[in-house]
């Protein structure tokens, strides 16, 4: 067993659509392996949402209405997934692009895992994020930002406890913390 302070600390990453679409499924996964995190839980899904039937958004400056014509398949995951954000001018097309394709989302344990998976994904703005980040390596723009990451203890647990079942999530012992006989 672990001694480390906050060792069983989890949080909610999510691979975002562009993510899958562009592969990079494997290298963010691997990137938390080899920081030393165990992966506890994970699923592939595609989320829709019921209420969103058309929105306007800004494409090269000019205003475009799309329609969107989708089966809800999860219930309203994630307008309670980002509800803080209900207010925001740009929560029609965070919806519409977490919408437009599978998403992955784990559960990764750690020490320091919320915060340290902060620092690893970067900021928000792919813009200001540094390379060697996941955004500073992979992303230029805020709204095709490739993953999610929870940004603290709470939020990691309110996250973790709407995309995952108790019995989805395993506890398991690294090979290194067994008594080998
Ligand atoms: S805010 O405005 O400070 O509350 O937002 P922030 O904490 O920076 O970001 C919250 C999530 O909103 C996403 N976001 C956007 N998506 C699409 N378009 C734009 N312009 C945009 N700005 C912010 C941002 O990626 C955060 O999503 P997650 O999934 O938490 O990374």
């Amino acid at each position: 067993k672990s001694s480390l302070p906050h060792a069983r600390e989890r949080t909610l990453i999510a691979v975002k659509p562009d993510g899958v679409q562009r592969r990079l499924i494997g290298q963010i996964i691997q990137r938390f392996e080899q920081r030393g995190f165990k992966l506890v839980g994970m699923k592939m899904l595609q989320v829709s949402v019921s209420e969103m039937n058309a929105f306007t958004m800004s494409v090269c400056n000019s205003s475009v209405t799309v329609d969107v014509s989708v089966v809800k398949v999860s219930e309203d995951l994630l307008s309670q997934h980002y509800s803080e954000l209900r207010a925001k001018p740009f929560y029609p097309s965070l919806l519409y692009y977490m919408t437009s394709g599978p998403v992955v989302v784990m559960v990764w344990e750690g020490h320091n895992v919320v915060q340290t998976s902060r620092t690893m994904v970067g900021t928000t703005n792919p813009t200001e994020a540094q390379p060697g980040t996941v955004r500073g390596d992979f992303s230029t723009h805020v709204s095709r930002n490739v993953v999610h990451a929870s940004d603290s203890l709470e939020g990691a647990k309110r996250e973790i406890q709407l995309w995952f079942q108790g019995q989805e999530l395993l506890n398991w012992d690294c090979c290194d913390q067994k008594s080998i006989s």
